[in-house]
């Protein structure tokens, strides 16, 4: 049994209605909704959507006394955000960055990601699937772990 803190970045609450030729139309809600029901039923999820980088960090923080792994959307600040970076490596638990587009087919300011080098994978490029592709990494991940 994983527990798992599933976590969207800024604007991602938009989605569905949201630049849908570069991210679909598929909401939020369903997104969640899947990966809940993917996971069931060894697994427990928990989702979480901020526009504000202080409210991730704390999510981040907080999932240090219940989660065994985080799989995070940091929208664009993925690009920029140091802060989120040093979340993920001060709790020191398992994540998998995922994107529904592929940030390196993209404009040029999306090719770097500054969380990459401290989660265990990066997922990019398969719409809201991404995220069931990192819930599939993240719990092979954590069950590897488990048998070593
Ligand atoms: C995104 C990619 C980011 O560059 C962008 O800022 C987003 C969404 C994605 O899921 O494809 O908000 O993280």
């Amino acid at each position: 049994m994983a527990k798992i803190l599933v976590l969207h970045g800024p604007n991602l609450n938009l989605l569905g209605t949201r630049e849908q030729s570069i991210y679909g139309r598929v909401t939020l809600e369903t997104i969640n909704r899947e990966l809940v029901d993917a996971a069931a039923p060894e697994n427990e999820i928990r989702t979480a959507q901020s526009n504000h980088e202080g409210v991730l960090i704390d999510e981040i923080h907080g999932a240090r006394s219940w989660a065994d792994g985080l799989l995070f959307n940091p929208g664009a600040f993925t690009h920029y955000a140091y802060a989120l970076r040093d979340a993920i490596s001060g709790v020191a638990l398992p994540a998998v960055e995922v994107h529904l587009s592929n940030i390196h087919s993209r404009e040029e300011f999306r090719h770097r990601s500054v969380v990459a080098p401290v989660c265990v994978g990066q997922i990019s490029g398969f719409g809201w699937r991404s995220y069931l592709l990192g819930l599939e990494g993240l719990l092979a991940h954590l069950n590897e772990k488990q048998t070593d």
